[in-house]
């Protein structure tokens, strides 16, 4: 699978799933834009992967703010001259069952998930466009498919962004672009090291292959679908869950 010439965004790139990707676009030879809101892991993550193969950069960008996320798809443009791959990758949680659950909880996971990908969407769209061609992976999740009690802010998000993934497939298939969404299960990252061991156990019984997924088990999906063996693939919904859930 070959990158080379490519320039990738990942959002959120600086650890967890999107250094996953990040680590594989770099391997298949893809210059790389790893945009985070935290900018000294994004450095840190950059500096790792930046080789002879792959240049990589750190550009701090808040998902949620429109005007940062243009500024970061403009440096991406200025330094590479293109951007063929956009991985909507950030994301976050903000536990709690409904009734107990804050307005600015339910907002900050639907702006960060949510419309943090529609910013970033629209910020590349013009320049895929004129390419004739572009690869727009996002971070879905299982529990948007099935949802989860005490995630009713975070699974509507993901839920959405499976709406929009379909959407924007249907207007920019004609370009030569393509949309689709992973839906992980559950996978050892930060996010979910802070579930407590009994929820871990509980989750564990759920899954058939047994075991919590890795961020390189998911990249792996990613990297195919970013890949030209995927291009007759859009709008789709790609479960990386060890079995949890088959839809
Ligand atoms: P993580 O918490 O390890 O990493 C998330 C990254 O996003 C961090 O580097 C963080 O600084 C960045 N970020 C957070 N808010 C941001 C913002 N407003 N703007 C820009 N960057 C921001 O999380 P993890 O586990 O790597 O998750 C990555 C994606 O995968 C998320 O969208 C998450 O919802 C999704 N996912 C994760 C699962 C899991 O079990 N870990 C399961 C299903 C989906």
């Amino acid at each position: 699978m070959n990158l080379k010439g490519q320039v990738a965004i990942i959002t959120g790139g600086a650890q967890g799933i999107g250094r996953a990707i990040a680590h594989l676009l770099a391997q298949d030879g893809a210059q790389l834009v790893i945009s985070d809101v935290n900018l000294e892991q994004a450095r840190k993550t950059a500096e790792e992967l930046s080789s002879s193969e792959s240049k990589c950069i750190a550009v701090q960008a808040n998902v949620v703010d429109g005007k940062q996320v243009a500024e970061m798809a403009d440096r991406a443009v200025k330094e590479f001259g293109r951007i063929d791959i956009l991985i909507n990758n950030a994301g976050i949680t903000r536990d709690g069952l409904l009734l107990r659950m804050k307005e600015e909880d339910w907002d900050l996971v639907m702006n960060v998930n949510l419309k943090g990908a529609f910013h970033c969407t629209k910020s590349v769209l013009p320049v895929m466009t004129k390419q004739r061609r572009g690869r727009i992976v996002s971070m879905a999740s299982v529990v948007g498919v099935m949802g989860n009690a005490g995630q009713c802010n975070y699974a509507a998000s993901k839920a959405a962004l499976i709406g929009l993934t379909k959407s924007v497939a249907r207007e920019y298939a004609g370009r030569g672009i393509t949309a689709n969404a992973v839906a992980p299960g559950f996978i050892d990252t930060a996010m979910t090291r802070s579930l407590s061991a009994e929820v871990r156990e509980t989750l564990m019984k759920q899954i058939p292959l047994g075991r919590l997924g890795t961020p390189e088990d998911v990249a792996a999906a990613v990297r195919f679908l970013v890949s030209d063996e995927a291009a007759y693939i859009t709008g789709q919904v790609i479960h990386v869950n060890g079995g949890m859930l088959m839809p």
